[in-house]
């Protein structure tokens, strides 16, 4: 029987000083992004987004980071599967990326915004239209009795857009989370891993070793 507590690895590929750290953590961050993408991890904007509902009940789930601009983080999703009930009473988020291969963690945590209509629009423009009939096919999270339900109606909106511009469906967007708090983690020999932490002090970021 597999053990999971036969598994144990150190971890000793890189070091984290506070002087490698820019001052701005969204550029920290991209830094890091852009050394997973060099890396060649695959799916490097893969995060996992965790939400809590109006109750403090938290879940969490994978989702992909779309866009970076000034304002914060953007995925997109649709408004009413659980993560859009959860965002709707309680809009705050936060996501952890791990990029085992780099053995590194970032945790980004902040407030909730949508996206308006028009910047989702642009965003559900560019996507390749398989995956545009298949936001309108798909209610997230609502059951479906089988596989046939779903690739039903997957051709009924495929006939239904056949030769035209797909529109974007009501209940289907972006969020953008509005970051308060970075945490980036770079595994080290015998857990004595470097950790540092970015708070917003008076609009301005403050940089914290944390013990790991
Ligand atoms: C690698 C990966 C990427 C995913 N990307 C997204 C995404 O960008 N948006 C999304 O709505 N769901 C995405 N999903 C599916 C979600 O993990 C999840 O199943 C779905 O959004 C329903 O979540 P909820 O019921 O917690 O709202 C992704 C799943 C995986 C494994």
């Amino acid at each position: 029987m597999f053990n999971p507590q036969e598994l144990r690895r150190e971890y000793r590929l890189k070091a984290l000083d506070i002087h490698q750290l820019d001052v701005d953590p969204a550029s920290q961050f991209k830094i890091w992004l852009h050394e997973a993408q060099q890396a060649q991890i695959l799916e490097v904007n893969a995060m996992t987004l965790s939400t809590a509902s109006a109750e403090g009940r938290p879940s969490c789930r994978t989702v992909l980071l779309k866009v970076i601009d000034p304002k914060g983080f953007v995925f997109f999703t649709n408004y009413e599967s659980r993560k859009g009930q959860d965002l709707a009473a309680n809009p705050f988020a936060c996501v952890t990326f791990f990029w085992r291969e780099l053995e590194r963690q970032v945790i980004i945590s902040g407030q909730i915004e949508k996206l308006t209509q028009a910047e989702s629009e642009i965003y559900f423009a560019s996507r390749p239209r398989e995956t545009q009939v298949a936001a309108w096919a798909s209610k997230q999270d609502q059951v479906i009795a089988s596989r046939e339900v779903l690739e039903d109606a997957y051709q009924h909106y495929e006939k239904l857009y056949v030769g035209q511009k797909i529109p974007l469906p009501p209940y289907w967007g972006g969020y953008r989370l509005l970051p308060n708090r970075f945490e980036f983690w770079q595994g080290r020999e015998h857990r004595l891993h470097d950790r540092f932490a970015y708070r917003l002090e008076e609009e301005r970021w403050l940089i914290e070793r944390l013990a790991p």
